[in-house]
């Protein structure tokens, strides 16, 4: 039970960005919890602020400043109060001059690389006034195990590779997040096991590109190998994994996806564009014909897998054409979902550079059409299941739909059914009667 009286330290940590980053931040949790903290959801009451950040995009960073900029007010009325930042964003030296100078009410500073010295900084910063900065520039320790305070209790993320070889040339990743840097197998059997023991139906695996799997390794290991392993384990229902690079999908990925029955039926294969010459401007290091006969290749082994993308417009030299060609792929491919981006220019990074940067009003303009398109292609991808009997992962109750719960397919669908909120972290069938685009509804059945 949660103790408020004035003894109970108080953390509230704020995430941006992607799964890694949420992940990082359950880490951040696991500390402050073994000191003592615990999480509230009012900034007024935190002893300890971290803000987790990002970078990816420029609206990313914008928020973060904003958000700092509040905290000036909580740290003068409470000068006790100690506020960190972390995450990809302070990988950037000028952001971190930027925050040293104009944001002095800020105590720590510290990167993605060196997440695991959070304890003495933390401690440090208790002992003295001056803004503690420690960054490093590359990852070359394997951030060691740490405690880790888990936000759902059936289904867990667990990092297997961290980092990024390929510079895509519009992205900061590689920048932030450093080379790739395998977990040893064992390492991650190990924690796959203790999360099982603990009740823990379904993990995420994380990484900027998973089939880079054991790339670094000297033993020949590699991420079909690592499923292998994972899906013997007892107790677990499922296997989910983030992200995929088109490039590196192997066939014994393919083959791992239909033969192991608990990696679940869903590939998330990023195409970025439709163009070929947006494409090797990009540096993705495939064709469009390519990513299409994978695609391909992806169906006929898992007819039932759902497959969804990221994709940018407006990428710098984007021509009408190229888009094009990218509305083309979308009708081709059919997607169950997309997320859509605008480019972003983030400096550092090859694109960045480029004097053919596309107007905001085209990119908004191709955002819109490419949304309005794949809207209705992921509505048509849901229909077959109107009658059909899926099996769900209960999640929770739905926050959008009172009085109902959610839960996934193992296609990765959403799906909205009533039922007792004690059936979470339980596998149910939903008799599916009404589809929408990003939705599913049914009735549970036995
Ligand atoms: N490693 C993952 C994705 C990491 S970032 C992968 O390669 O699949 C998540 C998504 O953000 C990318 O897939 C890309 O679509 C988008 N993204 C990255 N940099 C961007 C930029 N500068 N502007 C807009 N979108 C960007
Ligand atoms: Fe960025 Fe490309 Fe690496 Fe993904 S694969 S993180 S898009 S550089
Ligand atoms: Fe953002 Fe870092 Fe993830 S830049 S998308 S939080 S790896």
């Amino acid at each position: 039970m949660k103790n408020k009286d004035k003894e109970q330290k108080l953390m509230h940590i704020v995430t941006y960005g992607c799964q890694m980053n949420e992940h990082d931040s359950e880490k951040l949790a696991g500390v402050l919890e073994g000191e003592g903290y615990q999480a509230t959801e009012e900034l007024e009451e935190a002893d300890v602020i971290i803000l987790n950040t990002c970078c990816v995009r420029e609206n990313a960073e914008l928020k973060v400043y904003g958000k700092v900029g509040q905290l000036k007010r909580l740290k003068e009325e409470n000068p006790d109060l100690i506020i960190g930042i972390c995450g990809c964003m302070m990988q950037q030296e000028e952001v971190v001059k930027e925050i040293k100078q104009k944001y002095r009410h800020v105590d720590i500073v510290f990167g993605t690389h060196n997440i695991h010295h959070f304890p003495e900084l933390l401690a440090q910063a208790k002992e003295q006034n001056n803004p503690l900065v420690q960054v490093w520039d590359e990852n070359t320790e394997l951030i060691p195990d740490m405690p880790v305070q888990r936000t759902d209790d059936h289904r867990a993320w667990v990092t297997i590779i961290y980092g990024c070889n390929n510079f895509c040339t519009y992205c900061i990743v590689p920048y932030v997040r450093g080379r790739e840097k395998s977990r040893p197998l064992d390492d991650i059997v190990r924690e796959v096991k203790k999360l099982a023991n603990d009740g823990v139906k379904e993990v995420t695996l994380l990484g900027q590109n998973v089939n880079s799997y054991g790339n670094d390794f000297e033993q020949e290991t590699d991420f079909a190998d690592l499923l292998t392993a994972l899906n013997e384990i007892k107790g677990l229902a499922r296997i989910r994994f983030m992200t995929s690079h088109p490039k590196d999908c192997s066939d014994r990925l393919i083959d791992a996806v239909a033969n192991l029955d608990k990696v679940c039926n869903h590939f998330h294969l990023p195409v970025q564009a439709g163009s070929n010459k947006v494409l090797r401007d990009m540096n993705r290091n495939y064709t469009r014909e390519e990513y299409i006969s994978l695609i391909e290749k992806v169906r006929a082994k898992n007819p039932d897998a759902s497959i969804s993308t990221d994709v940018i417009v407006g990428f710098p030299g984007e021509t009408e054409e190229d888009f094009q060609d990218t509305l083309d792929l979308f009708e081709q491919v059919k997607y169950d979902m997309a997320y859509n981006f605008m480019y972003s220019k983030r400096t550092g990074t090859p694109a960045a550079q480029k004097e053919d940067q596309v107007p905001e009003e085209v990119k908004k303009d191709r955002l819109q059409r490419l949304i309005e398109l794949q809207k209705g292609i992921s509505m048509e991808k849901n229909k077959p299941y109107k009658g059909k009997t899926v099996e769900v992962l209960v999640e929770g109750e739905s926050k959008n739909n009172p009085d109902t719960l959610t839960g996934r397919t193992t296609a990765n669908k959403i799906v909205i059914f009533e039922g007792d909120s004690d059936l979470t972290g339980q596998l149910v069938n939903v008799k599916i009667n009404k589809v929408q685009s990003w939705t599913l509804y049914g009735k549970i059945v036995d």
